[in-house]
């Protein structure tokens, strides 16, 4: 049992588990390790991967076919505590969803350019966030409360204005215009927008010739077709995840519709996480653990067989549009997503392939966005794979890059090495 003692974190710690755990979530969230007591914990020991989901935001009531595979998509954590039940000081955030903390924080540090340090103290090397001796913080909770009143007073409850809204990047807003002023560019193309950022920039001339149903039937048919995706049992993929100065070996191991085990090796240990179809769990050098709520609704969405196959099953609502991208023609799908989240799917117009996919999720104080590219297509036994996929997120380490040497389908898969392992002999934590 961990001892009760203050709320922390290793830093050197986090980094490494934090490099396991991105690679685990194809939309990419930060991760963080935390040493935690079992109060603040409630029943979960230590390892606290920060999710993005919203399960209250999924589409409701809409009638989609109830595959197996469909209702792991669909299935929410397990009742969420809020911020305020978990964590030891919270004034401001007390009734959000706890997975909204962490990826609030990446936002607020992205938003102002700055490290998690600006607003939260270090102790000998531990970060020490339930501490409130940095003006910073105090200062930050006036401006989460200015910032959530922007909205729900002047914006009927939308949330139009985030902290980037204001910073963009920096301490302190600019608010004079610099001069001279830039140049009257002509008006760029609505391929050349900046970044993955919000849902609702310009967007071009709706094109009414292409439909979803044409965009989606023309990539089932370039990956390999319909029957070939329905054949699909079980894929295993061997390669690296490099992120920052970080490489680390990657296997995964699907079987239809939703089993999973990915297997991270680093030169400091290896990690595991899995799903068999009812109960997710991980293992790392201090044992296994079950894994449950946000964490498992990730591992489960980012590397289920059928994530990037079978896509119509996963949004409602769905849009589409012409644009540019890296100055190919491509067509982009605009959808609610059964995690909540909102996408956007990018399709190469020429070869029908999915080039890019980009979720947004929405918190109190602004919008969460991901950014996963495919790459590098090839041909395995009849099916189209990218063997390559980058990933990008608010924070640094986040941003990585999946490079698979080898993938197999339909190869015969231990069926048992997706279930929760026995635990190491070992006991995982002194007192
Ligand atoms: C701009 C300031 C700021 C930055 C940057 C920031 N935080 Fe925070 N953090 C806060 C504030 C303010 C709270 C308390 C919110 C409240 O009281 O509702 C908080 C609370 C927390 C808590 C809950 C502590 C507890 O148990 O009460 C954690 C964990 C946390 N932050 C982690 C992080 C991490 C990790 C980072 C870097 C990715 C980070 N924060 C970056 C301002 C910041
Ligand atoms: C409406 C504009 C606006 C929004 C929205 C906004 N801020 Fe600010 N913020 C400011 C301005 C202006 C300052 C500088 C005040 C000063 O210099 O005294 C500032 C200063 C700060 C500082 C102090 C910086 C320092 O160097 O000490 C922190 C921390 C901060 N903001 C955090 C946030 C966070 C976190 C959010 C989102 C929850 C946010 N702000 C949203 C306008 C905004």
């Amino acid at each position: 049992m961990p001892k009760e003692g203050p709320f922390r974190m290793s830093i050197t710690h986090r980094l490494f588990v934090t490099c396991l755990g991105l690679g685990l979530l194809s939309l990419v969230v930060v991760g963080v390790e935390v040493r935690t007591t079992a109060a603040s914990a409630g029943s979960r020991p230590a390892s606290l991967l920060a999710s993005f989901d919203i399960p209250a935001m999924a589409d409701k009531g809409r009638s989609a076919p109830r595959s197996l595979w469909h209702r792991s998509l669909k299935e929410s954590p397990q009742t969420e505590k809020t911020i305020g039940e978990v964590r030891k000081n919270i004034q401001v955030l007390k009734d959000f969803p706890d997975s909204q903390l962490i990826p609030m924080m990446n936002l607020m540090s992205a938003s102002l350019g700055v490290k998690c340090d600006f607003c939260h103290t270090v102790n000998a090397g531990h970060l020490d966030p339930a501490a409130d001796d940095k003006p910073e913080k105090k200062t930050a909770r006036e401006m989460i409360t200015m910032t959530l009143n922007i909205n729900k007073t002047t914006f009927n409850g939308r949330n139009e204005v985030s902290c980037f809204s204001c910073h963009g990047g920096h301490t302190h807003p600019l608010t004079v215009p610099a001069l001279p002023l830039p140049e009257a560019a002509p008006r760029p193309g609505p391929g050349a927008r900046p970044g993955p950022g919000g849902p609702g920039g310009p967007t071009g001339p709706a094109a009414p010739q292409i439909t979803v149903d044409d965009v989606l039937n023309k990539y089932v048919a370039a990956v390999g077709g319909q029957a070939a995706i329905d054949k699909l049992k079980t894929r295993v993929m061997k390669g690296t995840y490099t992120t920052g100065a970080n490489t680390l070996n990657v296997e995964i191991d699907q079987s239809a519709p939703d089993k999973v085990r990915v297997i991270f090796v680093s030169p400091q240990g290896t990690m595991e996480r899995g799903f068999n179809g009812s109960g997710g769990w991980e293992k790392n050098q201090r044992g296994v653990q079950d894994l449950g709520g946000a964490q498992l609704a990730d591992l489960k969405s980012g590397f289920m067989i059928f994530h990037d196959l079978k896509l119509k099953e996963q949004f409602t609502r769905m849009n589409v549009r012409k644009e540019k991208l890296d100055g190919k023609d491509v067509n982009v799908i605009t959808g609610a997503a059964l995690s909540g989240k909102r996408e956007r799917l990018y399709f190469d117009a020429e070869t029908g392939l999915l080039l890019r996919r980009v979720a947004s999720t929405q918190t109190p104080i602004g919008v969460i966005p991901e950014q996963i590219d495919y790459e590098d297509y090839r041909d395995v036994d009849g099916v189209k794979i990218p063997f390559t996929i980058r990933t990008a997120g608010l924070d640094n380490f986040s941003t990585g890059t999946r490079k698979f040497n080898e993938v197999k389908i339909n190869v015969p898969v231990d069926d048992a090495s997706f279930n929760k392992p026995a635990p190491p002999p070992a006991a995982p934590a002194k007192p």
